[in-house]
Order: C-alpha cells, then sequence, then structure tokens
C-alpha cells in the first residue's frame, strides 16, 4: 500500500485568543470549503498530519473535524480519510449528515469538431520507444541547481546546431543557437530586443499568412505591413514600392503559409536585396520543411545571408506542439543579447524538456520520427490530392501537412458548412489573410486518425462535387498569378 501525501492547508492558529484552537480551526476550513477554495470531493489532511503542520494536539484536529462532519461539510470515508462533501449549488451541504449525497448528473457535452488544423501533426504511439528513453534520461540527469543557461543547455545548442546544419544546409556553431519556446516565442523576443522606446518599427509579412506571427508582432508593439504573395512567394516588386519604413520581413519560404508554395531562388536573392537596400533584418520561418514529398527543401533562406536572415525552426511538428520548444539561429551577438534579456525576466527554457530533446537528437529518435512521419504525410497528401484535386483547385503541390484548396468564396463557406454538420472544422482560407482575396480551404491532415481522415475525405469530396468549385476552369481572382 502506497502512503498518499497529505495535503497542506492554508490555515493559522493563534493561541492564547478568547476563540478555542478547535472553533479557530473549524472556522477556517469551513471558510475553505464555502468559498469553493477546497472543491467537493477534496482530501483533507490526517489527523496527525494537520496536527503536526499546525502544532496542536491531535485532539484539537479531532475535534475541529468531528464539527463540520456533523454540519455537513465534510464526509468520513473509513479507510481512504475525510473529504470535502459535495455541495448544493448554494453552497450548504447536500445531504444530512450521515445520508448519501444525491449523484449530480452533468448535462451531456456536445462532441467538439474535429479541427483540420494546419498545425496538427501525427503522433503514433508505435513511435513511443525514443520517447520513453528520453524521459527515462530526464529523470536519471542531474537537474540545475539554479536557473538553466537562459541561452538553453550547451548539449542542446551543440545538438541543435548539427541538426540544422545538417537538414537545411546552414553551417552554425552553437553559440549562433538559441533555444526558445517555439517559433512564435523567438518571434517575440526578436522583435522586443529591436523595439527603442517611443519609436513605432514595422515588419513585413505575408497575406495570406501565419497569424500567430501577426498577433505575436502587433502584441509586441509593432505595426504590420501586409505584402501580397504570388506564384514565386512575397512580392518583393509589392514590397520594393511601398513608401513605409520597414524594418523587418517575416517570411515562411520553404512552405508558404498557408498557400503552400516554395519560395524560388530568384525571389530568395530580390528578397535579401530589398532588404539590404532597407537595411531591414528577415525572419525565415521554417516550420515544416522537414515534410517534403516531391523534392527535396532548398537550403534555409539563412543560409545565403547568415547576417541578415534570423532563422527559426521549431519542434511542434515534428514532435508536438506541447513540448514548446523551438531554436532561433542567428549571429552570436544577437544570441547573447537574446539571453540576457531572457535572464533578465527568468524567462529561462524549461529544463526537462530540453534534456528530453538532447535524447531525441543524440541518439537519432527524431529523425526517425521524421522518416516515419514524412511516409505518412506523404501517403496521406497522396490520398487527399487524389480525393479533393479532382474538385477544386490545390494552391500548390501538396507538402507538410495540410493541403490548401482555392475556390469561390461562396463554395468554400457551404463545404465548410457541410463539413461541420459531420463533425469536421475546416478552416476557410480567408482565416488566414488580411487583406488578399483569395478564398478556399484548408485541409489539415495530420492529426486525424485514420477513420477521420477517410470520413472528412468522403464529406468534402461528395459537398465538392455537389456545390461545383470551378476546379479546371482557370479563374483569374484565384490563381496565384
Ligand atoms: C507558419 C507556422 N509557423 C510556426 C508554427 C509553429 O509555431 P510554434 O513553434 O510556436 O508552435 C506553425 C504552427 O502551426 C505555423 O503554421
Amino acid at each position: 500500500v502506497t502512503s498518499v501525501p497529505s495535503p497542506t492547508l492554508p490555515v493559522v492558529l493563534r493561541r492564547g485568543s478568547s476563540r478555542p484552537l478547535h472553533v479557530q480551526l473549524a472556522g477556517q476550513v469551513r471558510e475553505l470549503v464555502t468559498s469553493g477554495a477546497l472543491p467537493p470531493g477534496s482530501r483533507l489532511p490526517s489527523n496527525r498530519a494537520l496536527a503536526t503542520e499546525t502544532g496542536v494536539a491531535r485532539s484539537v484536529v479531532e475535534q475541529a473535524y468531528d464539527q463540520l462532519l456533523a454540519e455537513g461539510w465534510l464526509v468520513s470515508r473509513r479507510g481512504s480519510g475525510t473529504f470535502v462533501a459535495d455541495l448544493h449549488p448554494g453552497g450548504s451541504p447536500a445531504s444530512a449528515p450521515g445520508e448519501p449525497a444525491p449523484a449530480r448528473r452533468p448535462a451531456p457535452a456536445a462532441r467538439p469538431l474535429v479541427r483540420l488544423g494546419t498545425g496538427n501533426p501525427w503522433v503514433d504511439r508505435r513511435q513511443d520507444a525514443g520517447w520513453r528513453r528520453a524521459w527515462r534520461d530526464v529523470a536519471a540527469a542531474q537537474p540545475p541547481r539554479g536557473y538553466p543557461d537562459p541561452a538553453g543547455l550547451p548539449e542542446l545548442r551543440t545538438e541543435v546546431a548539427a541538426y540544422v546544419s545538417r537538414t537545411r544546409g546552414m553551417a552554425c556553431g552553437p553559440d549562433e543557437v538559441l533555444v526558445t519556446s517555439g517559433t512564435t516565442h523567438g518571434l517575440g523576443l526578436l522583435l522586443t530586443s529591436l523595439s527603442a522606446p517611443g519609436e513605432r518599427r514595422t515588419v513585413a509579412v505575408e497575406d495570406p499568412g501565419y497569424r500567430a506571427a501577426v498577433a505575436t508582432a502587433t502584441q509586441s508593439g509593432w505595426d504590420v505591413l501586409d505584402v501580397p504573395v504570388d506564384g514565386e512567394g512575397l512580392d518583393v516588386q509589392h514590397l520594393a514600392a511601398r513608401p513605409e519604413r520597414v524594418d523587418a520581413v517575416y517570411v515562411t519560404p520553404a512552405h508558404q503559409h498557408p498557400l503552400g508554395l516554395t519560395m524560388t531562388g530568384a525571389r530568395r536573392l530580390a528578397l535579401l536585396a530589398e532588404a539590404h537596400r532597407r537595411d531591414a533584418l528577415v525572419v525565415e520561418d521554417d516550420y515544416d520543411s522537414e515534410f517534403r514529398y516531391d523534392v527535396a527543401p532548398l537550403p534555409a533562406l539563412a543560409a545565403l545571408d547568415r547576417s541578415r536572415v534570423v532563422y527559426l525552426g521549431t519542434a511542434s511538428k515534428t514532435l508536438m506542439p506541447g513540448l514548446r520548444c523551438g531554436w532561433l539561429v542567428g549571429p552570436a551577438e544577437l544570441v547573447a543579447r537574446l539571453a540576457q534579456l531572457r535572464a533578465a525576466r527568468h524567462d529561462h527554457p524549461v529544463w526537462p524538456v530540453q534534456r528530453a530533446l538532447v535524447t531525441m537528437l543524440r541518439e537519432g529518435h527524431l529523425d526517425k520520427l521524421v522518416r516515419a512521419a514524412r511516409r505518412e504525410y506523404a501517403a496521406r497528401g497522396a490520398r487527399v490530392t487524389e480525393r479533393l484535386g479532382r474538385h477544386a483547385v490545390l494552391a500548390s503541390p501538396v507538402a507538410g501537412m495540410y493541403a490548401t484548396l482555392l475556390t469561390p468564396a461562396g463554395v468554400a463557406t457551404a463545404v465548410a458548412e457541410d463539413a461541420r454538420r459531420a463533425g469536421f472544422d475546416v478552416p476557410l482560407l480567408a482565416e488566414h489573410a488580411r487583406t488578399d482575396g483569395r478564398t478556399g480551404l484548408v485541409v489539415g491532415f495530420g492529426g486525424l486518425t485514420e477513420a477521420q481522415l477517410a470520413r472528412v475525405l468522403d464529406v468534402l469530396s461528395a459537398s465538392l462535387r455537389e456545390r461545383g468549385s470551378g476546379a479546371g476552369e482557370p479563374d483569374g481572382d484565384l490563381a496565384l498569378g
């Protein structure tokens, strides 16, 4: 039998007060129950534990508990302890002492819709061996006594530098890597570090684009300039013609979010030239380049100009968003400055997560997971293309874990409504746009179970076929230009 540790209670008893100790204790516990601080079902400390904790005799606690049991605030279950009783909505005891509390039947909850999010990766429990190994290593490791290094665990920075060099053609060392809590965290840190008091700064973003980046920029006190996207990526000519001062440009060159295309080599060079002309920083969000099925991804944009491009990577797609772990790669001085800013506000990367990631990278578990997921996404992407590509225009060959369909606005909303009735929440392309007029649906297929995927493809293809999406009819308004 394992002993359950006793919870502590925030009670303070005053000796020498005119109120006896057991009355004080009963009053304070009653107050904790009626205020909701101790909800129904909470276990109370044992007589002995509470007596030790508050420095009184066990009989004092016994008297106080007896009083509250008699009043119906507490119930005692033989062999397992004393608990807060179920209460009526008005906050009074539900039943007379000794009577069983009436069971409360919760109202049936509506079944939540299955969201086809672009960012939900596939998780296969058969791939858990690496994780088990990683968490065992965490348990065996010596945690730091104080706050961990604000730039990240040195061994993780080394592993990330090797991973980025190997997979993204971008040779870098550990001092150029800052461990973050994900892409948006890295972006927020960077933008905050570049802010100057009393001065407005502007970041140019892709439109349609990643809404969380826009929210991060705005919350960091930056203005946002929307720049259209054409078939080659962010429209640099459009940017060049804008009279506003632009301090940074945020792009997703490997896999434009949410249209899915790759920024061409020529467009990359044009973007760097324009950034140079404006003395603006380029922020590269490389969220899912591990998952390409047609051709290998181009090397990172940052590989072309390490001093002007700050690179943001994440474990959210390769492992899981719940990990909240990513990395920023930039010049060593910038990394050191960002680490200093973080230390000043105790924004240190979480130690167990970093330690687990060291094992995942060092022992090749991440590579193995990526290979398995890539096979799964390639097969799923081909199915989505085959089933939906007949009825709607795909914005680009499918990569990553979502497919973007271009349809007239009315078709998109009608199909999304049909999907909703079948239990699925399919994001509209318009949700990702601020000024852009392209419309359609963004079908995230990573996080679905096999059964959900089969069902939603049936629903979407039937709905698209019925509502006529205009597939195959060139439509100037929809084309990527
Ligand atoms: C464009 C883009 N960037 C980055 C991310 C990942 O963000 P984070 O690393 O903060 O989880 C996502 C996830 O959906 C995304 O769509």
